[in-house]
């Protein structure tokens, strides 16, 4: 089972196409409202091909939720905006999620950032909360970085056809999430 975390412009569609290829899917979101229009059938924003890749989705049993779930691979897809006045990313949101999966994840799950953020934000902000809450990183969690390349216009075409780039402590690892992503799922 997946558990994706933020169900917006990146997530939402992220989690569809898992499920639209019979993945088990938990998409969580900390939007009470978002999760409830979500659950009613209503899809949040217009893309070509979205609307038919909920549908698909829902038959195949995707959920919603506020909840985090205790499962053993997670894709973190919360926001990164710019900070103007530090002139760089606020990070603050992947902490914060991050910090809820490691209250509820399985020992040796697969922390998936797909949030757009750099290689050193991983080092110097999320490794270090792994380590807060009592986690070993590449023990009790495996830490995966691949940022989402998609942008809006034509995402569901893009998710399927686009390359990118995964980085990983374990290189074991590193392949078994290339067999996750979207591509890979389609080529199974
Ligand atoms: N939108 C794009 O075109 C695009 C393209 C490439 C990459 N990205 C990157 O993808 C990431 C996500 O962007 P987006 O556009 O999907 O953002 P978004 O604002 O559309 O959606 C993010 C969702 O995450 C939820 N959220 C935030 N913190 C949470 C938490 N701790 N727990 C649960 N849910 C939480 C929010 O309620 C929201 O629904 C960002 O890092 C962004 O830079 C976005």
């Amino acid at each position: 089972m997946i558990n994706i975390i933020g169900l917006g412009y990146i997530g939402l569609p992220t989690a569809l196409m898992f499920a639209s290829h019979d993945v088990e899917v938990i998409g969580t979101d900390f939007n009470k409202e978002l999760v409830y229009e979500l659950q009613k059938g209503k899809v949040p924003f217009e893309e070509k091909g979205l609307k038919e890749l909920f549908n698909n989705a829902k038959s195949s049993g995707i959920t919603y939720t506020t909840d985090y779930q205790s499962t053993d691979i997670y894709i973190v897809a919360v926001p990164t905006p710019y900070d103007k006045r530090y002139k760089k990313i606020d990070s603050s949101y992947v902490v914060q999620a991050v910090e809820s999966i490691m209250e509820v994840c399985t020992k040796g799950a697969i922390l998936i950032i797909e949030s757009t953020v750099s290689p050193g934000t991983i080092d110097r902000y999320i490794r270090p909360v792994i380590v807060e809450k009592g986690g070993v990183v590449g023990t009790d969690i495996h830490l995966v970085h691949a940022p989402e390349r998609i942008i809006p216009g034509n995402m569901v075409y893009e998710l399927e056809h686009n390359s990118r780039t995964i980085g990983c402590d374990d290189v074991v690892i590193g392949e078994k999430v290339k067999l996750c992503i979207p591509l890979s799922v389609k080529e199974r």
